[in-house]
């Protein structure tokens, strides 16, 4: 039907005929002559029809936006002033004879090159025409790109990729999970996994070896741009393997993506520890495009008379950091009391700074509502940790721990996009030794990554200060963004008895995980892996800002699909089938 695609017309066949499909992008009539823009996923081709061709002409004069056609003509070099620097056919055009229309569209819904005026519910609604959009085919082809060479990359080390089952048992990701009645065993449920965690560690206990999987994972959870429920992982696992090993097959992974699909090429990850990322940057996923660190003063604040500093400073709970914004000074009073909100939404109960205008004019040289409650010589003594200059803000955040960390993090990626202080291009990074558990408000456990992590300790140790305890977990970021997450497991049913007692699943372990106790003493090796978010990597690498545009058919923030207006009610007949009766709503 075809002999090229639109994009591939160039000069190089200039007086060949050619014949292309696509759709009509653009149709202009001047006065006598119409220009028919035609597009294909490779790109636009202009097509000119003049009235000598009666009938080509005629077809080409009823043709709308978004028609569906198939042109004939012969390729010519566009005379001079003509050109299209623009296009990347835009030195040519085809002179069309023949001209068919393969179908006819109506006026669509909102233009395509005018997507951002439409609001993104209509274009998730009619989202078959959303993905005409070059950008978004471009999108498409490079997370293909991306999923062919994972694929080759990970085969050439060995790699199986090995499907998992989607109907499956609840899996402990953190998450709620989608469940899947059962017809046939009455009033039971499959659960979608929220990762293929369990299946690839009993893989290993098969003697797979090594497995990937590109996985589709559910997770039912609070949505955000960097989050759908249902999403692909590139999912891995290997045996008798160290941390190391791990790193390097996911740092080679990515370094060889980047450098095959967008000819980027990345340095060498810097490996940070967790308590180094916590304490630079107030985060387990640090932006390193942004050169800003958090600086703790709070050995300098512990005499000082000021309640806000001197509380935390005297605390081991709590935090005293400054945050220099360099350049920062000239910042109108309305933007800090905007920081100070945003700041609040994170639990900070204030935001303290100094302005530093002049350093050589002392305490005259400097403007802060705290300053009188700091003596002279501490002021000094913060402002030259901080390595302060001239026209620089710097910011305070005492609190507990966590409200600090979480306060001040976010205040440093905020202030690195407004004081733009953010490199371009791409930071990855290593976290690394992790504290197996994080504590509840309620006091309980929870794992920071999965149950399924090694511990680095003892089950004595564990049990007995399981707070302490460290994990062969590692997380890999880029740009601030968490990536991927992995670890070494435990292959021990003694260590995996003891992490779910501190996560105090005694009974509903056994119930729950019963099958992986029993499997980790039929000859379980030791085993480590990774998973990445494939859309994430995709959505970095194109520079988009959500996950939403690189999957063909996302759910909207309520979990749910415009297009086919999923979820949606059953037939009485289906839900019978299913052993279910649905609950009215409770009137709210
Ligand atoms: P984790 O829960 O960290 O680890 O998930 C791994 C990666 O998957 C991506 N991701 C998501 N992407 C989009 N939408 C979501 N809702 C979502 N949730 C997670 C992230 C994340 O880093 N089984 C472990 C991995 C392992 O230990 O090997 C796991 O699933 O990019
Ligand atoms: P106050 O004495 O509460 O009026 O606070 C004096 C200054 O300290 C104000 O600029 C507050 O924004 C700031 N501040 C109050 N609490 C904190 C806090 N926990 N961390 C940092 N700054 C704070």
């Amino acid at each position: 039907m075809r002999s090229h695609y639109c994009g591939e017309v160039d000069g190089s066949i200039a007086n060949t005929t050619v014949e292309v499909c696509g759709w009509v992008h653009r149709r202009r009539d001047h006065g006598g002559v119409i220009f028919l823009d035609i597009r294909d996923r490779t790109g636009i081709v202009q097509v000119v029809f003049d009235p000598d061709t009666v009938e080509s002409f005629a077809t080409a004069d009823r043709v709308r936006n978004e028609f569906v056609l198939r042109a004939i003509g012969r390729v010519r070099l566009r005379p001079e002033g003509t050109i299209n620097p623009e296009m990347a056919t835009g030195e040519i055009e085809i002179l069309g004879k023949e001209l068919d229309i393969l179908n006819a569209a109506k006026t669509p819904p909102f233009q395509l090159d005018q997507h951002s005026e439409a609001g993104e519910d209509i274009r998730l609604k009619y989202r078959y025409m959303d993905l005409r959009r070059p950008e978004m085919q471009d999108r498409m082809r490079i997370r293909s790109a991306v999923s062919a060479r994972v694929r080759h990359y990970l085969e050439a080390q060995g790699y199986w990729e090995v499907e998992t089952p989607t109907l499956s048992r609840a899996t402990p990701e953190g998450a709620r999970d989608y469940l899947v009645p059962s017809r046939t065993h009455p009033g039971q449920f499959f659960a979608l996994p929220q990762s293929p965690q369990v299946y690839k560690q009993l893989l290993m206990m098969s003697g797979m070896d090594k497995y990937y999987q590109i996985a589709r994972c559910y997770r039912d959870e609070d949505l955000r741009a960097d989050r759908q429920p249902e999403f692909t992982q590139i999912d891995i696992e290997a045996s008798f393997i160290s941390q190391q090993a791990v790193m390097d097959l996911t740092e080679g992974m990515l370094t060889e993506l980047f450098s095959s699909v967008l000819n980027v090429q990345l340095n060498t990850f810097p490996v940070l520890s967790w308590s180094e990322a916590m304490r630079d940057y107030g985060s387990d996923r640090p932006d390193l495009r942004n050169p800003m660190k958090l600086v703790d003063i709070a050995d300098v604040m512990q005499s000082v008379e000021f309640k806000v500093f001197n509380g935390p400073a005297n605390d081991s709970q709590s935090r005293v950091v400054a945050l220099r914004a360099p350049g920062g000074a000239d910042m109108p009073r309305r933007v800090i009391d905007e920081l100070t909100a945003y700041v609040g939404r994170y639990g900070a109960r204030g935001l303290a700074y100094i302005k530093v205008n002049s350093l050589s004019d002392g305490a005259a040289g400097l403007q802060s509502p705290i300053l009188k409650f700091l003596p002279d010589d501490i002021t000094q003594q913060v402002l030259a940790r901080v390595g302060a200059r001239d026209g620089d803000l710097v910011f305070f955040g005492a609190d507990k721990t966590k409200v600090v960390n979480d306060a001040m993090g976010a205040l440093r990626n905020k202030l690195g996009e407004q004081l733009n202080l953010v490199e371009a291009g791409f930071a990855p990074c290593w976290v690394v030794d992790w504290p197996m558990f994080a504590a509840n408000k309620d006091g309980s456990l929870s794992a920071e990554h999965h149950p399924f992590t090694q511990p680095t300790c003892t089950p004595e140790a564990l049990l007995e200060e399981p707070l302490a305890a460290q994990a062969a977990a590692y997380d890999v970021v880029i740009n601030g963004y968490e990536l991927g997450g992995g670890s070494l497991r435990i292959h021990d049913q003694e260590m995996q008895a003891a992490v779910f007692a501190a996560l105090e699943m005694g009974e509903s372990a056994q119930a729950k995980f019963g099958f992986l106790l029993d499997a980790l003493q039929y000859g379980c090796p030791p085993h480590g892996g990774i998973a990445l978010g494939l859309d994430r990597l995709i959505m970095l690498m194109t520079q988009t800002q959500s996950i939403r545009d690189v999957i063909a058919f996302p759910k909207t923030q309520t979990a749910a699909c415009l297009m086919m207006a999923a979820p949606n009610e059953v037939e009485e007949q289906q839900l019978r089938d299913l052993h279910i009766r649905v609950r009215p709503l409770a009137p709210t």
